[in-house]
């Protein structure tokens, strides 16, 4: 494959950022979060594979990817092989769900039970554990036979189809093993589970019980039936994990203004609920905001669960505030406060930081287990100098009045949108995963795109953001004592997602610039949206969106360090349609679990006829849909992925 060197020198990086308006040497890609660290990051060595689109997964030589769970799937003994024409909510409901997004892996260890977080967790086993997997949204042109195309489909399901798509979302804990012939699900597990809408949850925290989280099935504001829109996530030091709620709004149906409360009509608005919405009201009428107005306000959270209590309830965090929640990752020092990192996926949306009141304390659970429900939520502000401060979305502090509509702190977690952006958060570029580097201790923001951006900033520096872009937070402090609660950070552009060649500047990426041609034809990618990093703090970066300038989406993985610092280079292709969710390392970094999404999604591609059958690639005569996968990628030799 030819190999073209054409990434930026720093002299067209400084044009590059001046043509777009940045303000700032600063603010701009020169500084690195660890240059005072010392501490040289181990080079990643695959062979790095080409830029293509095609029905196939890809990877470089000596690595295997073993198909783990696919849609359908069974996770208990006796369900058998998955059946498109036999699926009803019921079947589904014991089955692997529909668009795999976040993945955690929790490790097991053989000698501790149910409930014995610690032992598990200190075991750091990588060969077997509870894979937690978010099931993120349903496609029912995809999923069932007879449905003409997506808009059609999402405003005309069944009733049966419906139910059958409320038991595909959600969430799955499986456990997982690696035998001598790969990664296996163990169907015997008592862990194994299905979180769906109908999973009932508790609602704690700030705004737990609060009159605008009541409905006629829940006059106490505290309990809710399941969880959707299941974007990404994070894990928890104690043993849990959190699951996003994100595009929730779609799943409601109704026209806002029909509501006599303007304050809920303008809260709905927000998140897209319109009568145009697909059909789950019509069969659901807690779906149907002019007959349940508000139950969209008891969606939008992050929800804590226990994969290894199968009895537990899982519970939706209010004091995380209520918006299109991508996730929350936390950074846990013994003795200092619990900081979470969360971004609001959509364009000109914020950056959000959660601090604990009290300090995390390694080994006592219990204490621990409270801390995510006591503390203050803050929002981003991207200074132009390349400094930045987080605004505390306190009711009382500043704006967030009852003159501005604000009754009390429940209105100010409920309406986070609005509280964030009377405070003077900076708009961001569609923020989605937003993850602390644990080598480095610098956090890093994927900002996927935002093509409706008119003005740009130093954060945001390009208008009509078609490639998106990550932020680099370098909180104040030396190399290893930063501090993640302090009210005040720097912050760096870390890479500009794009073509480094292209002849706009608006879609000029930005790259590796301390080592110019140090990334290869098919090192650059657009639309970085998950991250993970690896035991030795490489960053792997997730992308959806590439299919829009030629090629299939994946994993582009770099280090945040040395002379490669952000010189990306290409691990992992999706099949066409899919974007790539989710990647997540085994304790050891010795396998990587990724998740493939909507494969086959294109025009035209349903049911009846898609565009392709990944990854049964299936050609009997009743043959299988493409399905959405979690895939576990090794090396042949058990050495570290990307070593
Ligand atoms: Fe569900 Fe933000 O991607
Ligand atoms: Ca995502
Ligand atoms: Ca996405």
């Amino acid at each position: 494959m030819k190999k073209a060197s054409f990434n930026p020198s720093r002299r067209r990086l400084f044009k590059t950022l001046a043509a777009l308006g940045a303000t700032s040497a600063t603010a701009g890609l020169l500084s690195a979060c660890g240059r005072d660290s010392g501490k040289a990051q181990a080079a990643l060595s695959f062979s790095e594979i080409p830029h293509g689109l095609d029905h196939r997964h890809h990877l470089p030589e000596g690595y295997r990817a073993d198909i783990l769970l696919r849609w359908g799937d069974p996770l208990h003994p006796g369900e058998g092989d998955f059946d498109p024409a036999g699926l009803s909510a019921e079947t589904q409901a014991k089955r692997f769900g529909y668009n795999n997004d976040f993945i955690a892996f929790m490790p097991l260890d053989s000698a501790a039970g149910p409930g014995e977080n610690a032992r598990h967790l200190a075991s750091g086993n990588s060969r077997r554990g509870l894979l937690c997997v978010n099931h993120e949204y349903t496609q029912p042109h995809l999923m069932f036979p007879g449905y003409r195309d997506e808009a059609s489909a999402t405003r005309s399901v069944s009733a049966e189809h419906v139910a059958i798509e409320q038991a595909a979302c959600g969430h799955a804990i499986t456990e997982v093993e690696k035998t001598a012939d790969g990664w296996q699900p163990v169907l015997q597990s008592p862990y194994n589970r299905r979180i769906t809408l109908a999973t009932p949850m508790l609602i704690v925290g700030p705004a737990a019980g609060d009159q605008r989280l009541r409905t006629r099935d829940d006059p106490t504001g505290t309990r809710v039936s399941g969880t959707v829109g299941n974007c990404a996530g994070g894990k928890t030091p104690w043993g849990t994990v959190l699951i996003a709620e994100e595009g929730f709004g779609g799943a409601f149906q109704g026209d806002p203004d029909n509501i006599a409360d303007p304050v809920e009509a303008l809260n709905h608005h927000h998140f897209g609920i319109s009568a145009g919405n697909r059909n789950w009201g019509e069969h659901d009428s807690r779906f149907d905001i002019e007959h349940e107005p508000q139950e969209p306000n008891r969606f939008g959270w992050m929800v804590e669960l226990d994969p290894y209590d199968p009895a537990s309830t899982p519970r939706k965090l209010t004091s995380l505030g209520r918006f299109q929640h991508e996730g929350f990752t936390l950074v846990c020092k013994p003795g200092q406060p619990v900081v979470a990192y969360g971004g609001d996926d959509d364009e000109h949306q914020f950056v959000y930081r959660f601090v604990s009141r009290h300090s995390y304390l390694p080994g006592r659970d219990q204490h621990n287990r409270a801390l995510l429900l006591d503390g203050t939520l803050f929002a981003g502000q991207f200074n132009d100098d390349g400094s930045g401060r987080w605004l505390p979305l306190a009711f009382g502090h500043g704006p967030l009045t009852p003159e501005n509509g604000f009754r009390n702190q429940a209105d100010v977690l409920i309406d986070a949108r609005r509280a964030a952006a009377l405070l003077g958060a900076t708009p961001m570029d569609r923020p989605e995963d937003v993850e602390t580097n644990p080598v480095n201790d610098c956090t890093y923001v994927m900002l996927t795109k935002n093509k409706r951006r008119t003005t740009a900033d130093a954060a945001n520096p390009r208008p009509k953001n078609a490639t998106g872009h990550v932020v680099e937070i370098v909180p104040p402090g030396a190399y290893g004592r930063r501090d993640h609660a302090s009210a005040t950070f720097q912050w760096n552009t870390f890479l500009l997602g794009g073509n480094p060649n292209a002849e706009d500047p608006r879609l000029r990426g930005a790259y590796g610039q301390q080592s110019p041609g140090a990334i290869s034809a098919h090192g650059w990618f657009a639309n970085p949206d998950n991250v993970a990093f690896d035991p030795r703090g490489n960053m792997w970066v997730a992308t959806d969106g590439c299919e829009d300038f030629g090629f299939h989406d994946g994993l582009w993985a770099m280090a945040t360090e040395g002379e490669l610092r952000a010189a990306p280079r290409h691990f992992f292709g999706c099949p066409q349609g899919a974007e790539v969710c989710g990647p997540e390392f085994t304790p050891d970094g010795s396998t990587l679990f990724v998740s493939v999404q909507h494969p086959a999604d294109a025009r035209h591609s349903t049911f009846d006829k898609p565009l392709h059958r990944w990854p049964d690639n299936d050609t009997k005569k009743a043959a299988l849909p493409p399905r959405p996968s979690v895939l576990a990628i090794y090396r042949a030799d058990g050495k570290p992925v990307g070593s």
